[in-house]
């Protein structure tokens, strides 16, 4: 029998992967009182991940929004590994690594053989099925999509994702714990893309396409949607931030999910990801970019 789960329980949360989202993870839980082991592949990339979490704390301290000693203090609470062992002691594990069903299966089933049978597992995916990815876990009632928003330490949103079997003992738990984050949770069903995504991607592909056909320029196609539609960021800047990587994967997801040819992805999207301009994170993409983030 599963016992209830409890937010006051969850005190430690293992965040699998410190790239551009799996760094703000850990950052918010940090910050909000709780033990964070960040996981990855390599110490070079914890390294980089800590250097990006400290530059951030510096940015809240320098507006006045924390004091030094909240940002010592949320140093002092993130521990670096690269052994996924090291995610044993925790009851939440968050998984950040690439989007990608296969990497993110072994991971789970990974966490599966190391965890506690009553740890909940999330997923911060930005498109593929919760559904498929509880089943690898083994614990499908205690499996949930948690899909922050980039820049994780700013955005308020987070779409709670029920998995066909997600209990609502857990989902209440990472509900309550969402607000401790400071966090604005949105519940979701879980259809390709979500909410977000599903109604964000097809408006970016839409403006590759414009950019592919010759419709007007990069400059120009984003100044139409942040003038005319009073949007803060014009779609290719907004996918050169969010990389134009995950954006290729969350549309092959929607083309996948729904096998409907209004979410085919633009070939230039497919050509810029081949060529390797990721966005901001390889300093090219619609825009060059003089420090890689
Ligand atoms: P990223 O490429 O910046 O980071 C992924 C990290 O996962 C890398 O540090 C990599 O070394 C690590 N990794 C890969 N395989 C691993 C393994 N087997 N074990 C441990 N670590 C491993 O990717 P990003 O942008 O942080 O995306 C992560 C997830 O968050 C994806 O599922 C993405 O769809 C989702 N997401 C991304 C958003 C964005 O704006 N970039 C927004 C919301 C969700």
């Amino acid at each position: 029998m599963s016992h209830l789960v409890n937010v006051d329980d969850i005190k430690t949360v293992a965040v699998i992967g410190c790239g551009t989202m799996g760094n703000g993870i850990a950052h918010v839980f940090a910050q909000t009182k709780h033990n964070a082991i960040l996981v990855d592949q390599s110490e070079e990339r914890l390294s980089k991940a800590v250097a990006a979490i400290s530059r951030n704390l510096a940015r809240q301290v320098k507006k006045e929004k924390i004091t030094e000693d909240d940002s010592k203090a949320t140093l002092e609470r993130i521990t670096t590994t690269t052994n996924i062992k090291d995610a044993g002691s925790a009851q939440l594990a968050v998984e950040a690594v690439f989007e990608d069903k296969e990497v993110k299966t072994s991971i789970f089933e990974g966490l599966a053989n190391v965890c506690d049978s009553q740890t909940i597992f999330a997923s911060n995916t930005s498109s593929l099925p919760i559904t498929q990815l509880a089943s690898a876990s083994g614990r499908p009632d205690r499996f949930i999509g948690m899909h922050f928003m980039n820049p994780v330490p700013v955005m308020k949103l987070i779409e709670l994702i029920r998995g066909v079997a997600t209990s609502a003992e857990t989902f209440e738990a990472i509900r309550d714990l969402s607000l401790r984050l400071g966090k604005t949770p949105v519940e979701v069903n879980d259809y390709p893309g979500f909410v977000a995504n599903r109604i964000l991607m097809p408006m970016i592909n839409e403006a590759v396409f414009a950019v592919m056909e010759g419709v007007s320029s990069v400059e120009d196609i984003d100044t139409v949607m942040k003038l005319g539609m009073n949007h803060p960021m014009g779609p290719l800047t907004l996918a050169d931030f969010i990389g134009l990587d995950v954006c290729l994967a969350i549309m092959e997801t929607l083309y996948d999910g729904f096998r409907d040819s209004k979410y085919r992805p633009c070939p230039l999207l497919r050509k810029m990801v081949h060529a390797g301009y990721l966005g901001r994170k390889t300093g090219r993409g619609f825009y060059t970019y003089e420090e890689k983030i």
